[in-house]
This record gives structure tokens, C-alpha cells and sequence, in this order.
């Protein structure tokens, strides 16, 4: 963690330029390959970015020592995939924060967003496949695991987790 005081000014957006969702998948790589070590095909190989709805968190970061100059970086990112053939349900993936900003409440606003552009598509539902270690941050958004036994995907436990009734 951080010195997270140095990051001003949280602001999430749809990520609709390829700008933008460019700065999405750095933020992917950034957290999942350099971070969390996860094999470089799980970004490289991934197609799924052409039916997904990506957002992205940005910040202001104040620059260090005589380079008073602020910039803004992008921090956050979360994507919305269709979920098999049933239109009313949607898929929460790739939802990653970088260490530097942890704790400030953009994992939350991230998922969030994320709900609001799931209501507004239309959608009921919500499913996550998401890391065992996560289970306390889904669940204190009001997810829940339907089925209490863990998988393993990507070489690590998870659980299916869903949010119903939207
Ligand atoms: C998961 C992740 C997005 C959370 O981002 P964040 O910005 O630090 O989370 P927030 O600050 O919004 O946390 C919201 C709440 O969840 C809690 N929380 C966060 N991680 C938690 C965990 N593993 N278990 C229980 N609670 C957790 C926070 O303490 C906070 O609780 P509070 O409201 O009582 O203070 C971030 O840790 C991350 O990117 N991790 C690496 C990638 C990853 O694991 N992605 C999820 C894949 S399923």
C-alpha cells in the first residue's frame, strides 16, 4: 500500500475510445501479469474485450519533489460479458485496482458503475466468477455464493458469486 494521499480526484467513466479501453487492459496487466503473476496468455489471448463493456477509474496524482505537476493516470478498470445464451444476466470480470490506490473505496465504485450500466442495459442479474480471497469484498456488496465450493480457474480458488433482483 501507499501513499495513497498523493491520489486526488477518483472519477470512473465508460470507457467507450480505444484510448480508453486501451488503458483498461494496462490496468489489467499491471495488476493480474506483473502483480498477481497470472500467465500472460490471460490477457494476450483474450477476445472477449469486442462484447464487453469496459469502465475505466482514473485519479489525479501530484508529482513528486520540484515536478509540481499533476497527472491523470488510470487506476481501475471493470468490464461487463454476456452471460451464455440469457440476455437478463450479465458477467462482472477483470475487475482490478492498482496496489498504489487500494483502500480507497474504487474496487466498490468500480462495482458499483458497473451495476448502474447492468440496470440501465436491462439486466437482472449479476455473476462473478471471483478469487476465494475476494469472498468478504463481494459479499459486503451484497453478493452471495449459491454454491458453497470453490473451483479452480486460472490456478487459483474461486467461487461463482451472484446478485440477484437487481
Ligand atoms: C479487489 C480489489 C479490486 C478491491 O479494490 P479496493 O479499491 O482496494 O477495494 P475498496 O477500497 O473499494 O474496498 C471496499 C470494501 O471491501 C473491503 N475489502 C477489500 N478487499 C477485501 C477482501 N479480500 N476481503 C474482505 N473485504 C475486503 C475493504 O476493506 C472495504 O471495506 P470497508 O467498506 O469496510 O472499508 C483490489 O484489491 C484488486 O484489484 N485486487 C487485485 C485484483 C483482484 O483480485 N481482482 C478481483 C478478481 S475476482
Amino acid at each position: 500500500m501507499t501513499n495513497s494521499a498523493s491520489y486526488q480526484n477518483p472519477q470512473i467513466i465508460c470507457a467507450t475510445t480505444l484510448e480508453d479501453k486501451q488503458k483498461c487492459i494496462e490496468v489489467r496487466i499491471q495488476v493480474f501479469i506483473k502483480e498477481l503473476e497470472y500467465p500472460p496468455e490471460v490477457e494476450s489471448l483474450d477476445t472477449l474485450d469486442s462484447v464487453a463493456t469496459l469502465w475505466l477509474a482514473t485519479c489525479e496524482k501530484a508529482g513528486d519533489g520540484d515536478d509540481s505537476k499533476t497527472t491523470t493516470i488510470p487506476v481501475g478498470t471493470i468490464r461487463m460479458l454476456p452471460y451464455d445464451d440469457d440476455d437478463t444476466v450479465c458477467v462482472l470480470s477483470r475487475l482490478a485496482v492498482v496496489s498504489e490506490v487500494r483502500g480507497m473505496k474504487l474496487g466498490q465504485k468500480l462495482v458499483e458503475a458497473f451495476e448502474q450500466g447492468a440496470k440501465d442495459a436491462g439486466k437482472k442479474a449479476i455473476m462473478v466468477q471471483g478469487v476465494a480471497e475476494k469472498r468478504g469484498f463481494y459479499e459486503a456488496l451484497g453478493y452471495t455464493v449459491e454454491t458453497d465450493e470453490a473451483y479452480i480457474k486460472d490456478g487459483s480458488p474461486h467461487y461463482q458469486f451472484w446478485k440477484r433482483n437487481l
